[in-house]
């Protein structure tokens, strides 16, 4: 008596629940279809039962053209296979819907499947709004790559007459077409600075681009670190001197020959170089530190006791184009791409870069580890 009671029970749980409950033959014909089916395909349960499913809530294909008849078939041959599985099925009034199914397999006595039982959830609103994410990361996908070989083509394009503006500008200025007065002198120094300036930024937008485009390649060689670190100190020596900042070095043993792509890491190590000088008030000091950490990898940093970094500020340093705006950032000019740059280059080393600074006021450090050997584990 009481089990005939459990069983209404389950009939009325089964009957209303909010999930489509639904039981079909190995034809995929339909012998069970619960009231939330009813409603949601529209369809009356005598209307559907003895009815195959395809034809009904299943259309013969769905609208990417996949073969739901075959796909039907190939469930009662493989009902193990579809225990979970999300498809396109359609309501009565032909109204394409996404639904989740659970199919269990219902076995006869001698363990044959008989029939399967399936619950069904409506998903549509979030196939949609998956789709819709798709399309839109697609489209920026496509935006960005756009962009980066406008870029890219852009840049090769400006550099070639670039390159006359500053070649021929030099020959003037040292006078090798002819003397110059005070003022042709002035101005063609201008125009020469100003040349070599646009040319280095237009190399950092293609470099840029040549990153995100992935069609960057390292060329890794053999050098030596430590000489490397020594000389791009002599670069800013003179400036230095200029304005009263003292330098340091503290190469410890160990630093030597690494394999690394020597340009990049150079230009790494003068971006920070040229950072800490732009930051560093006159009377100040900059250093460069370097030695072995662990048997893989070597790290470098550069100190300052310059305008340091404020908490607020410390996103901008590494993101493109931003400058964290104080008095500082107007008097030197830039461009924000040297950090971004910088991190990307030896990110593809595989290394990592980061700073610390206590504060404004409080000076800053760049550091970045770079493998002993670019290409081993
Ligand atoms: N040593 C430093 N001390 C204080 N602030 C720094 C230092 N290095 C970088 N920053 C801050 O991070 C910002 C980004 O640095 P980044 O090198 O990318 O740009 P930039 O030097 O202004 O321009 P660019 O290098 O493109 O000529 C700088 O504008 C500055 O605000
Ligand atoms: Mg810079």
């Amino acid at each position: 008596m009481s089990g005939h009671g459990l069983e209404i029970q389950y009939e009325d749980l089964v009957e209303n629940a909010n999930s489509i409950i639904l039981r079909m033959d190995m034809k995929g014909n339909v012998t069970y279809f619960n009231r939330y089916a009813e409603d949601f395909f529209g369809y009356r349960r005598e209307e559907i039962i003895g009815k195959n499913v395809v034809g009904t809530i299943v259309a013969p294909t769905d609208t990417s053209g996949r073969d739901l008849k075959a796909m039907m078939d190939d469930m009662a041959l493989h009902p193990s296979s579809y225990v979970n599985n999300e498809n396109e099925n359609v309501q009565r009034n032909g109204t394409r819907v996404w639904i989740a199914w659970t199919n269990k397999s219902i076995l006869d006595e001698d363990g044959r499947v008989r029939e399967i039982f399936c619950i069904g959830n409506n998903i549509t609103r979030l196939k949609q709004a998956e789709e819709e994410i798709l399309k839109a990361k697609e489209a920026a996908e496509s935006a960005n790559k756009a962009k980066s070989s406008f870029l890219a083509n852009m840049s090769h394009e400006l550099r070639t007459p670039l390159n006359a503006i500053i070649g021929f500008s030099e020959l003037i200025k040292e006078e090798g077409v002819g003397p110059l007065n005070e003022k042709q002198k002035e101005y063609i120094d201008y125009i020469h600075e100003s040349g070599k300036h646009l040319l280095s930024l237009i190399n950092d937008i293609l470099d840029l681009s040549k990153i995100e485009s992935g069609k960057m390649v390292l060329e890794p060689g053999d050098f030596d670190l430590k000489s490397l670190l020594e000389k791009s100190l002599v670069f800013i020596k003179e400036k230095a001197a200029k304005h009263g900042i003292a330098l340091s070095t503290g190469i410890e043993e160990g630093v030597g020959v690494i394999r690394a792509d020597e340009r990049k890491v150079k230009q790494v190590v003068f971006n920070l170089l040229s950072n800490s000088m732009k930051f560093t008030p006159d009377g100040g000091k900059i250093g460069i530190t370097a030695r072995k950490s662990g048997d893989k990898e070597i790290s470098v940093c550069v100190w300052d006791t310059g305008i340091g970094i404020e908490e607020k500020d410390r996103g901008r340093v590494f993101s493109e184009f931003e400058q964290i705006d104080s008095e500082y950032s107007r008097k030197y000019a830039g461009t924000g791409l040297g950090m971004p740059l910088s991190r990307k280059f030896i990110e593809l080393h595989g290394g990592r870069m980061w700073f610390e600074s206590e504060g404004k006021g409080k000076g800053s450090r760049f550091c970045f580890t770079l493998p002993l050997s670019v290409g081993q584990p």
